[in-house]
């Protein structure tokens, strides 16, 4: 059954200023005063952020494909138990940098098990518990990647496993995305990430405010109803 709480996740390929994005709506939202579990993934717990070790450590050499997409789902399995779930029963709105659709593009169309074998575990680990509402930032892959490493660079830390694959990997990753958005375009928005981070998040924020206002219509025409 549908919980009370709304969902909303983050997505794009490495580089696309996701997570900044991600930190700015969060703060608009707790602004507008909604009750509000900022998450992400892999990680959100800690067996998650030990799992998230094991996936993004270069050190970590030749774990197959299909054991990368079992501990991506066990972490989401725990992300989903100890946070999303509780979080969304409480009426909470929950923000997340990442979730399913990461699997979709990353294992299912960049590592290539495609889409049937992911969504195989994520009917069996998420069930019904899906986004209501994802950004998508797209980005050109040579100049997300670039900026990914100029961040590494600035910050001193070395590439992680998923960064490390090059330009065609990352191709992939966002035709998938952009596939998933062709397939279901009123949950999945695609916002351009090519221009300033203030104009980013000025169009999130209209999507998301599109998107509740639409919600709450559809709250309120629920209420008077029963
Ligand atoms: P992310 O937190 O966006 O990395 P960073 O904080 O370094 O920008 O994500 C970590 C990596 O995990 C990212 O390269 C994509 C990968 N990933 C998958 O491959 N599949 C998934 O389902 C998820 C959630 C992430």
């Amino acid at each position: 059954m549908k919980q009370p709480g709304l969902f909303i996740t983050l997505e794009g390929i490495d580089g696309t200023g996701k997570s900044t994005q991600h930190r700015l709506l969060v703060q608009y939202l707790r602004k507008l005063g909604h009750r509000l579990r900022a998450t992400r993934e892999p990680g959100g717990t800690r067996v998650g952020e030990r799992i998230r070790g094991i996936l993004l450590d270069l050190s970590t050499k030749r774990l197959a494909p299909m054991a990368e997409l079992a501990l991506i789902y066990a972490a989401r399995a725990q992300h989903l138990e100890e946070v999303v779930r509780p979080s969304l029963g409480r009426g909470e709105t929950v923000v997340s940098d990442r979730y399913n659709d990461a699997s979709l593009a990353y294992q299912g169309y960049g590592r290539k098990l495609g889409v049937e074998t992911v969504r195989a575990f994520d009917q069996i680990v998420c069930g019904d518990t899906q986004p209501d509402l994802t950004i998508v930032l797209d980005l050109d892959p040579r100049i997300a990647l670039a900026r990914a490493q100029g961040r590494e660079t600035r910050r001193n830390s070395r590439r992680g496993r998923f960064e490390a694959q090059g330009r065609q990997f990352h191709a992939r990753v966002r035709a998938g995305y952009l596939a998933i958005a062709r397939q279901e375009p009123s949950r999945v928005k695609v916002v351009r990430a090519d221009r300033p981070i203030a104009e980013v998040q000025a169009e999130i924020r209209r999507l998301v405010d599109d998107f509740l206002e639409r919600e709450s219509e559809v709250g309120s025409r629920g209420a008077t109803s029963r």
